[in-house]
């Protein structure tokens, strides 16, 4: 019988690969049709075939699906340059192949019952709440009474503003250096928001530290909450156990993001 890898091990080819911002870059792959069943949240892992260094896949969220008469055609990937993977990555042009194993990981909870939503996006981690937010429209629920605030360093952070408004939803902007929207963390709008306007779930993903507030305000409030981890992984399919984190609250079981996450809940979930 055929392994999780050997199953979802596929050389894709790049579509497109183009600069976002001065650090972000999107990147377009093909993909095979088990990407039809994809979830926001899903994440993939990369290797550059042919190169030795960095040696192991390195993991990045499923930002958009890429589609041609309503099928999955590819991916989007939306990444930010910090290291030696991703500064190779910069420089694949359109049919260079990459090695694509995925999608891995559980996914966020869509559903109709959620009709206010908060996404709360930090940095890179902005990149799966887009592949979210076209989950939760074509789920059918419109996003007119939900907010998405999104964070950053810097203005160059916030990335993804142009597509949120086309969700027709709230957009409120935090930058550490006041260069964009206001100045500050990103939990102060979601904390106004949700005096106003209760939201029926709160979605987030970025750096841990936001994580661990927006756990603690949604909890707080009583609001039901789905976070997702970003962690330095090593081998992406639960053999290592190189990227555990906090344990789970009922089961007193350390949890690894690759098999257990990256969705957590940030009720059973300690951050
Ligand atoms: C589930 C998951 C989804 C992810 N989704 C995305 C995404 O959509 N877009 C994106 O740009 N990145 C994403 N990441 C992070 C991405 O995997 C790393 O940025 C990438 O592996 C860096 O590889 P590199 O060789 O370029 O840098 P490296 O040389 O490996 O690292 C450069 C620097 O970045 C730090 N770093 C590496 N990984 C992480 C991490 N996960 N969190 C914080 N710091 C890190 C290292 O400690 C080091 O300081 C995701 C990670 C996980 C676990
Ligand atoms: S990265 Fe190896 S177990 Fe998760």
């Amino acid at each position: 019988m055929k392994s999780f890898a050997q199953k979802h091990q596929k050389i894709a080819k790049v579509i497109w690969n183009k600069p976002e911002s001065h650090a972000d870059f999107r990147i377009g792959l093909t993909c095979s049709s088990v990407y039809e069943n994809a979830l926001p949240g899903q994440f993939v892992t990369l290797h550059l075939p042919g190169n030795m260094t960095p040696l192991l896949r390195r993991p990045f969220s499923i930002h958009r699906l890429i589609k041609e008469n309503k099928h999955v055609i590819g991916i989007e990937i939306l990444y930010k340059v910090v290291g030696g993977f991703t500064e190779k990555l910069t420089r694949a042009i359109t049919g260079d192949p990459i090695d694509l194993l995925g999608p891995i990981g559980n996914g966020f909870t869509v559903s109709k019952k959620f009709k206010k939503i908060a996404l709360v996006g930090g940095g890179i981690g902005i990149a799966p709440l887009v592949f979210l937010a076209d989950a939760i429209t074509e789920n059918g629920v419109c996003l007119s009474d939900s907010i998405a605030c999104l964070g950053g360093r810097t203005s160059d952070d916030i990335l993804c503003k142009s597509v949120f408004k086309s969700f027709d939803l709230t957009i409120r902007t935090t930058t550490d250096d006041g260069s964009e929207g206001e100045q500050g963390l990103v939990t102060r709008p979601l904390e106004k928001w949700i005096t106003s306007h209760r939201p029926d779930m709160v979605y987030a993903c970025g750096p841990m530290p936001m994580l661990r507030a927006v756990a603690d305000i949604a909890n707080k409030n009583e609001l039901p909450c789905e976070i997702s981890i970003e962690t330095i992984m090593a081998c992406g399919l639960g053999a290592c156990l190189g990227c555990a984190v906090n344990k789970n609250k009922t089961t007193g079981k350390y949890q690894h993001v690759c098999i257990d996450g990256p969705v957590f809940d940030a009720k059973t979930h300690i951050f």
